[in-house]
């Protein structure tokens, strides 16, 4: 066995981080200790990327006005996705808390820098869409990364990526892949939110795969 081997106590632990990684709409407002957001996006840029492109921008979001416009037009966006739904199931969407965004302490939005010349354009020909999958696994092992620390991290996707670029004034071959809220959760579940909500169930993998 070449490189360092995984213990079975590490495995199981590791098999915890899989169950207990949650999408986190419940934060307190404690700021992140020290240098942990560093260590976290340190640790995060370890994912693979197509051709080594490591095609993904982080933005740290910390004005006062910025954090508010973009609260503002996330709820602007959930009124009018809400209004997409009509009887029981409106009532079961507005149970539904879908952000933490007021008390985040950190708001960190995810690009893809689709002009990035890193990785000499490898394997994008065929599937230019792997710099955006690049960028997806970022934020994975960002959110794992994380919850392994004791932070929640949660996605943020009820907005319009447009206006995130013009509130953000960023770079014109940026793509906004994710808007991420992190902080010191509020509580702790190994049941996604949704499912305690009774919005949707885990499917079991028997149910998601073909054989051929
Ligand atoms: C691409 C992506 C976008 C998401 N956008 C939102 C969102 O806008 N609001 C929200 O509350 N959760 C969002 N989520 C979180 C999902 O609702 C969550 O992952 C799912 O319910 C399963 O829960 P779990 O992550 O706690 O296992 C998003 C997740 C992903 C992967």
């Amino acid at each position: 066995m070449i490189g360092p081997q995984f213990s079975p106590d590490f495995m199981a632990q590791l098999d915890l981080l899989f169950r207990w990684r949650r999408d986190v709409r419940h934060f307190d407002t404690r700021p992140l200790a020290a240098g942990l957001l560093d260590q976290l996006l340190d640790q995060a840029m370890h994912a693979p990327s197509v051709g080594y492109s490591q095609p993904w921008r982080f933005v740290r979001v910390c004005t006062p006005a910025r954090r508010n416009a973009i609260i503002a037009h996330v709820e602007q966006e959930n009124a009018r996705a809400a209004s997409l739904y009509e009887g029981g199931q409106r009532t079961a969407y507005d149970a539904l808390k879908l952000h933490g965004l007021k008390k985040a302490p950190e708001h960190l939005a995810v690009f893809c820098d689709i002009g990035t010349a890193t990785g000499h354009h490898l394997g994008r020909r065929t599937m230019p869409e792997t710099l955006i999958y690049s960028t997806v696994i970022v934020i994975h092992h960002l959110w794992l990364a994380a919850r392994a620390q004791q932070i929640g991290l949660g996605w943020v996707s009820i907005l319009d990526p447009a206006k995130l670029i013009e509130l953000l004034d960023i770079p014109a071959t940026w793509q906004l892949v994710g808007y991420l809220c992190l902080g010191y959760p509020a509580e702790a579940a190994d049941v996604p939110e949704l499912e305690r909500e009774g919005w949707e169930k885990r499917l079991d993998h028997q149910h998601t795969r073909l054989q051929r």
